[in-house]
């Protein structure tokens, strides 16, 4: 055994989840490596409602590009609504907390007619078609999830842009996409005051764009400007729609969703999901990893805007046909009690938040938990950064009183689903550990030179070395940039294999930790950020001449986002203070609030080799305020890291 703590299961949970035990999780795992097709064909006969059955598993001869489930047909909205009509009408699909607490039950049979009258408004006023791109930029209210829904009714592609992002970045997404309707909101309720959404649409549709028309819903009721022939409101056009429209039949590997995403290299990536591979391990890891029983009620506090709010707000849990909570504020107004007053007064069983939220949460009320009831729960679960052991702790032992299961679930918006993570009523956990992949998942840390899996204790790669159904299905419109970027670190066997981006390693019990990302990609509260994309936006000022950005480990979020800045002129900066606020101003436009820099310095020069590269490893080791060890001879210019390493740990 390591030496870190082990924690069992609560038996009492063990007792009725749906893999009990390491015996039915070894089994399950053990069927997958001896019969990889069987083990996804059987599932997928069993938890998809096809309108037609499929005729091949899986087809990876073209591998990276590879199908699941060819021949099969289905819709997911109907997956996820119409097929529980029959034995859930009337609950609660969606549960709606309001900012303001305003509480609103959707049910089953709501939801279906909420979707259908959205998915005919689509269609009908706004020409939409199957396989068009729509992108929704919405706040957390319920119209978002009928909106993602009603895309996939008709056969339409949507591409969430998180309601924190700016116009610039909007426009960027709008374009890349080609999409030609873009669904609003006027704004919504942020602390008990409106903030604004329609705005930034506007700002993002000035110049060319290939947007004809804009849904707008009427959220705050705040004025915005209407455009003529191109704004509508959702309220309006809505009233007269019918409640049935008859789901498009989709193709197993016909697209669903592009969501953007950041890489260590230029402009962000459309992630593209298709529809059956999609949502049924959304589907199945919703039941496996958070083992939600038919009366529960499940609460995820991530955006829409992230692939977390994709999975596990709207598409996993709607699959399963359970209930879960969907939440507009912001949790921790009015004070750091709000969610445990949620987790009371809604009951909810399995609540799932980043590790970035539980140690604000911890540190503005570490005693607030104890203040209610929190009996309900079951399973807490971390997404998005690596959680560590204090946080691990206190969620542990005050949210959870030392009876609920942590899972610790890694995965990306590539991924679709979890692919490493504890099973609830399985796992024994350890603090910090995201413990082992899932049945089906053949998730291996490799080294990078020889492709074979590390011994104990030892750095690699975090790979999974065979397709999985929920596994991205490209880079829209950049086939090269999808093998680059995912099949062109790593090889075994000499055969490529899909690379997260991450470090990890293995424990004495085979479990897996995650260590965070190998390349540029900056992991800030959960958020991911791609250095160039950072370095882009700071470069539009006409006064700086080079820029290199860097992760720095930040008590509250991670990691924190800081920034080495050469300016044109050489005789410094007359008023550093203004300087950081022109740059985090342009930062703000070019990207959002999400970006802005942590720390800046204005150096005067970068630590370039010879060859021109920037030796950002040295740069991150004077932000953390490291001895430098690399050998800096030959650098272009060595002094360069004296004067830096100066400046910043004086
Ligand atoms: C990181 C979020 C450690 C990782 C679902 C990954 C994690 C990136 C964990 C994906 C975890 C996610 N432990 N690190 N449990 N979960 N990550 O695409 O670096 O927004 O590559 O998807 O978040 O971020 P993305």
């Amino acid at each position: 055994m390591s030496e870190k703590q082990v924690f069992n299961p609560n038996p009492e949970f063990s007792k009725n989840a749906r893999i009990k035990n390491m015996d039915e999780y070894n089994a399950l795992q053990n069927k997958a490596m001896n019969d990889y097709e069987g083990f996804w064909g059987d599932f997928a006969k069993e938890k998809i409602d096809w309108i037609e059955p499929f005729t091949n598993t899986l087809d990876e001869s073209n591998f990276p590009f590879v199908k699941w489930f060819e021949g099969g047909k289905l819709n997911v909205s109907t997956q996820c609504i119409d097929r529980h009509l029959d034995t859930r009408k009337n609950k609660a699909a969606i549960i709606f907390e309001g900012d303001r607490g305003d509480v609103q039950t959707i049910t089953y049979l709501d939801l279906y007619k909420n979707v259908n009258r959205f998915a005919n408004l689509l269609k009908e006023d706004f020409g939409v078609k199957k396989g068009n791109r729509v992108v929704i930029y919405m706040p957390m209210i319920p119209e978002a999830a009928y909106a993602m829904l009603a895309c996939a009714r008709i056969g339409a592609i949507h591409s969430i842009v998180f309601g924190g992002f700016s116009s610039e970045a909007l426009k960027d997404r709008i374009i890349d996409a080609e999409a030609k309707v873009v669904i609003t909101a006027d704004g919504a309720f942020r602390k008990t005051k409106p903030y604004m959404l329609k705005p930034v649409v506007d700002a993002a549709l000035e110049g060319e764009t290939p947007v004809e028309k804009v849904l707008v819903v009427e959220r705050n009721n705040e004025d915005v400007t209407w455009v003529a022939g191109r704004d509508y409101s959702y309220n309006e056009l809505i009233k007269d729609k019918s409640a049935v429209c008859e789901a498009q039949v989709m193709d197993a590997e016909d697209p669903l969703f592009l969501l953007y995403t950041s890489g260590s290299t230029g402009k962000p990536k459309g992630v593209q999901h298709n529809s059956a591979g999609y949502i049924l391990w959304a589907q199945m890891t919703m039941e496996w990893v958070f083992d939600v029983k038919e009366n529960d009620t499940y609460w995820c506090t991530a955006d829409v805007g992230w692939i977390t709010g994709h999975t596990y707000i709207v598409y996993g849990p709607l699959a399963m046909g359970a209930t879960t909570v969907m939440f507009e504020g912001v949790i921790t107004y009015p004070d750091a009690g709000r969610p445990w007053a949620m987790v009371e007064n809604h009951r909810i069983n399995q609540f799932y938040t980043a590790p970035t939220a539980i140690r604000v949460l911890h540190k503005m009320g570490e005693d607030a938990p104890a203040k209610y009831d929190l009996s309900s729960l079951k399973v807490l679960g971390t997404v998005g950064e690596p959680i560590d052991p204090p946080a691990w702790k206190w969620y542990y032992e005050e949210v959870g009183s030392s009876k609920c299961a942590i899972v610790d679930t890694y995965w990306q918006t590539e991924t679709g689903g979890h692919v490493v993570s504890p099973l609830p009523g399985a796992t024994p956990i350890k603090p910090a550990c995201a413990t082992l992949s899932l049945p089906g998942i053949m998730g291996e840390i490799l080294d990078p030179e020889t492709g074979v899996k590390v011994g104990v204790g030892e750095s690699g790669y975090m790979c999974i070395t065979r397709p999985w159904p929920s596994m991205i299905r490209g880079v829209w419109g950049d086939e090269e940039r999808f093998v680059k970027s995912y099949f062109g670190d790593v090889k075994k066997d000499g055969k490529p294999v899909y690379f997260t981006g991450d470090g990890a390693n293995y424990d004495n019990d085979g479990y897996i930790t995650i260590t965070g990302r190998t390349d540029d990609v900056i992991n800030v509260s959960g958020h991911r950020m791609g250095t160039a994309e950072v370095e882009a936006a700071i470069k539009k000022h006409s006064n700086v001449a080079e820029v290199a950005v860097v992760g720095k480990p930040h008590e509250l979020k991670g990691e924190g986002i800081f920034a080495y800045v050469v300016l044109k002129s050489d005789d410094g900066v007359a008023d550093e203070v203004e300087e950081v606020k022109i740059i985090n101003n342009i930062i703000k436009k070019e990207i959002g609030n999400i970006a802005l820099c942590d720390d800046m310095v204005f150096a005067p020069g970068l630590p370039k080799t010879r060859s021109g590269k920037i030796m950002r490893r040295i740069l991150r080791s004077i932000a953390k305020g490291e001895k430098i060890t690399q050998d800096i001879s030959t650098l272009e210019d060595p002094s360069v890291v004296e004067k830096i390493n100066s400046m910043v740990n004086k």
